[in-house]
């Protein structure tokens, strides 16, 4: 479904994407970890086409995104539902208008229609009932959950998570860790996260993958990538001070 194919890329003459190659299982979920600042918001950016490499390719179904016109990519983005870090959830819009907001945009239903896909994904994410409050009236966690419920609502065949944990408590992240696991047997999407939260990790995804330097430098299923024999790797995962990474 996506492959990144030699990709490269630097700023101000840094390079922070170097020759990365990865493939991203269909209908997987891959966990990408590594560093802050390791290039990891870069990498999730070139596979929505927010950003292009100098160098590489980025293909989803065979397609190389790089040579589309902006109509077609704009086609190939409505497979894509993204979670970014912070929510981006509108202030000034209640969660029931956040969460409408792809469906008012792309489709022309009903108002009755996108009640209904409203209610129904809300209550899939553990809303029921909050539709009327505004994101300022809310928890972190469930900002969170709105996040989910906007970018699941067009039903996408790809999902995208960046940092969906990150600033939450170890309770509230694994609620949404098993959120992102119980969505995922629903709707089958192909699933990137980006993550800091190595137990989280381990326990979302069918494959992980470790960022560093620029490149993949190790990928696997949960139990051989705890077994892996790259110091830089076993150093990351025991979050030691001790090894190869530079601090
Ligand atoms: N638009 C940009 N212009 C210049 N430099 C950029 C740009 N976007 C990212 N960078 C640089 O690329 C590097 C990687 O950034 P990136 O945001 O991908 O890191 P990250 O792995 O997502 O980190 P974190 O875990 O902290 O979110 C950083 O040094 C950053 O300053
Ligand atoms: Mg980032």
């Amino acid at each position: 479904m996506i492959i990144l194919q030699g990709l490269s890329k630097s700023f101000n003459g840094v390079k922070v994407l170097d020759n990365l190659n990865i493939e991203f299982g269909d209908k997987q979920i891959t966990v990408v970890i590594g560093r802050s600042g390791g290039g990891k918001s870069v990498m999730l950016k070139h596979i929505i086409g927010l950003m292009k490499p100098d160098s590489g390719k980025v293909l989803i179904g065979g397609i190389d995104i790089n040579a589309l016109k902006k109509k077609e990519l704009n086609e190939i983005r409505k497979k894509f539902g993204m979670v970014f870090q912070d929510g981006a959830l509108l202030d000034s819009l209640t969660v029931f208008e956040n969460t409408a907001f792809p469906l008012r945009r792309h489709l022309k239903l009903s108002e009755n229609e996108i009640k209904d896909r409203v209610f129904s994904v809300l209550e899939d994410v553990g809303l029921k009932g909050q539709d009327k409050k505004m994101p300022s009236e809310i928890s972190g966690g469930m900002r969170k959950r709105v996040g989910v419920a906007r970018a699941l609502i067009l039903n996408p065949e790809i999902m995208l998570f960046d940092e969906p944990t990150t600033g939450l408590d170890p309770v509230m992240s694994d609620v949404i860790n098993n959120l992102i696991i119980s969505m995922h047997n629903k709707f089958k999407f192909t699933g990137i996260i980006i993550s800091h939260d190595i137990s989280g990790a381990f326990k979302t995804g069918d494959i992980i993958a470790m960022l560093y330097d620029g490149r993949i430098i190790e990928s696997g299923t949960p139990e051989e990538f705890k077994n892996s024999a790259n110091p830089v790797v076993k150093q990351f995962i025991t979050g030691s001070m001790e090894g190869p990474i530079l601090i």
